[in-house]
């Protein structure tokens, strides 16, 4: 089993770990951040040290760091870590469903009971949260965040690094702009 480190460590860590954790496909080497939690992971130290664990032969990160709508720091550290040459694989919890037809890209987050249909295009590094739903042929941009139980009827399009809040319903067809925020409970039609 390859090792992977965690990026940053908040309550959306605790959600990613545990679905590795679940998954069984990689062994969790521990996490940087800029100080020590109680996560029961080893402490790797900040993020400067990433470059140096590469050295020593991890090459898969995970980004651990939520996104509530505000700020770019996820692409930030996507950047950092595609530049040093990790890989960031798709983190799928193994109660989630996804379509065969779905295509996910790199470092996406899908969590737990959260429901990818036919077609569904998912960008990179995208977060769709525990039990929410990307139906048919929905279009997902890249750092976008479907948080959790939010519906997205079929062929609905999400912009790059938007966010569509807790148990939000957007319905067909609809198109979120980039760096839209869909309040948690609206419904957007
Ligand atoms: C929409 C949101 C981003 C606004 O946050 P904010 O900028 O801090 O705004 P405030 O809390 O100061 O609220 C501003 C106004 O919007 C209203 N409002 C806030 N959230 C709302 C919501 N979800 N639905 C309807 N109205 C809402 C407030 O009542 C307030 O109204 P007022 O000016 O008449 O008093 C936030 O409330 C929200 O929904 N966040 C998403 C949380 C979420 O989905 N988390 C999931 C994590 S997986």
């Amino acid at each position: 089993m390859e090792d992977i480190i965690l990026v940053g460590f908040g309550g959306h860590g605790k959600s990613v770990a545990d679905c590795i954790e679940r998954e069984k496909l990689f062994r969790i080497a521990g996490y940087t951040d800029n100080k020590e939690q109680s996560c029961g992971y080893p402490y790797l130290g900040t993020d400067q040290e990433l470059f140096n664990y590469f050295e020593k032969g991890i090459k898969n990160a995970a980004v651990c760091v939520g996104y509530l709508g505000k700020g770019s720091i996820r692409k930030k550290i996507f950047e950092k870590l595609k530049g040093i040459g990790f890989t960031l694989p798709v983190i799928k919890d193994p109660s989630a469903v996804v379509s065969s037809s779905a295509r996910i890209g790199e470092g996406t987050f899908i969590g737990k009971g959260a429901v990818v249909n036919a077609g569904a295009q998912v960008g990179r590094m995208v977060i769709i949260n525990s039990m929410a739903l990307v139906e048919h042929e929905c279009v997902l941009g890249d750092f976008s965040h479907i948080a959790v139980a939010a519906v997205l009827c079929g062929e609905v399009s999400v912009g790059r690094a938007a966010f569509v809040g807790a148990n939000a319903t957007v319905i067909q067809g609809m198109k979120i702009k980039p760096h839209q925020i869909v309040p948690a409970g609206a419904v957007v039609r």
